[in-house]
């Protein structure tokens, strides 16, 4: 992580949509909410602040790199903050083993960090040559390499057509496979490079690596187990809170709050998704894809 002090890693990410997120899930001190996917702590600082070192933050993501930065940045002893390493989607066990039974607001902001982006030794992004590994936590599952070795070419087809929308995806799909290993960032650019044409060429590289992370992550996977037991851990009253930064992610939450809202459950807050202003599209290029939705337990 490029010899920086850990404490200005974590600040050089710049969370999104920040006061849309804490107004919707309306921080009070004293009461106990979720980060699931803290990162480098960007909402997590701010959600914190509100919290005055009262009540509860439970905060967790796969990735170890992102909770070291976490854990430098918020070790005053008073904090409310509790760490875990775990997927978000099996948060329950890491509620009962504090004793906590309900939460008054969950929160989820999908997808990679600009850490893992900018990371040169992780394989998130085209742009430094690497091992392609492509996983949020390194010690579990599948490296993106071991998944293209073990993938046929429809499949491979299949997961760049579904995750990154690529028009190319046979034709990628097809020069992967004729290469035989793709044991690199740069051997898999080199297989972009020989079946597209040039023009666009860096979008054809970010869909393709954007696909593959989705895949070797088990992200979709990850968020349906999410959205189909979170209800029974929010308090009556509770909000939950979702970034999302891929249409397919937003379209389950979509479904999921409906289905919930059709059952009498739940309060949908944002009738559409909300995305960020402007000004701070302007600022931030990740939050120019961002989708938030928000939603209320009433029963
Ligand atoms: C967009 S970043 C979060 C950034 C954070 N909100 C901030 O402002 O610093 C997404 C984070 O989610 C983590 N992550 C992805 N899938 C996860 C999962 N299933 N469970 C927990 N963490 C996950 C990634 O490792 C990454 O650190």
């Amino acid at each position: 992580m490029s010899g920086q002090p850990l404490q200005e890693v974590g600040q050089s990410h710049i969370p999104v949509m920040v006061s849309e997120v804490l107004e919707f899930l309306d921080v009070r001190p004293g009461r106990i909410y979720l980060d699931g996917t803290v990162g480098a702590g960007g909402h997590t600082s701010h959600i914190l602040a509100a919290l005055e070192t009262s009540g509860k933050l439970i905060g967790i993501d796969r990735d170890e790199e992102a909770l070291d930065i976490c854990r430098n940045r918020f070790s005053d002893a008073s904090s409310p903050l509790s760490l875990h390493h775990s997927s978000y989607h099996t948060f329950k066990p890491i509620l009962d083993n504090l004793g906590v039974d309900q939460l008054n607001g969950l929160f989820l902001d999908l997808g990679l960090s600009s850490l893992q982006l900018d990371s040169p030794h992780r394989g998130f992004s085209f742009r430094h040559s690497s091992a392609l590994d492509l996983r949020f936590d390194p010690s579990q599952g599948q490296t993106a390499t071991e998944l293209i070795e073990e993938s046929s070419e429809k499949e491979l087809t299949k997961i760049f057509r579904d995750f990154g929308e690529e028009r190319r995806s046979g034709k990628i799909a097809y020069m992967i496979k004729k290469m035989g290993s793709i044991a690199t960032t740069d051997d898999l650019q080199e297989a972009i490079r020989r079946s597209t044409p040039p023009a666009n060429r860096n979008r054809t590289l970010a869909r393709i690596f954007q696909a593959l992370r989705i895949a070797v992550n088990g992200e979709l996977e990850k968020l349906s187990i999410f959205l189909e037991c979170f209800l029974d851990s929010l308090a009556i009253g509770g909000r939950v809170v979702i970034l999302s930064y891929h249409s397919l992610e937003d379209r389950m939450v979509k479904h999921a709050f409906k289905s919930l809202k059709q059952q009498d459950k739940l309060m949908i807050l944002t009738k559409k998704p909300m995305i960020a202003s402007e000004d701070e599209q302007s600022q931030n290029s990740r939050s120019r894809s961002a989708k938030l939705r928000a939603a209320e337990r009433i029963a």
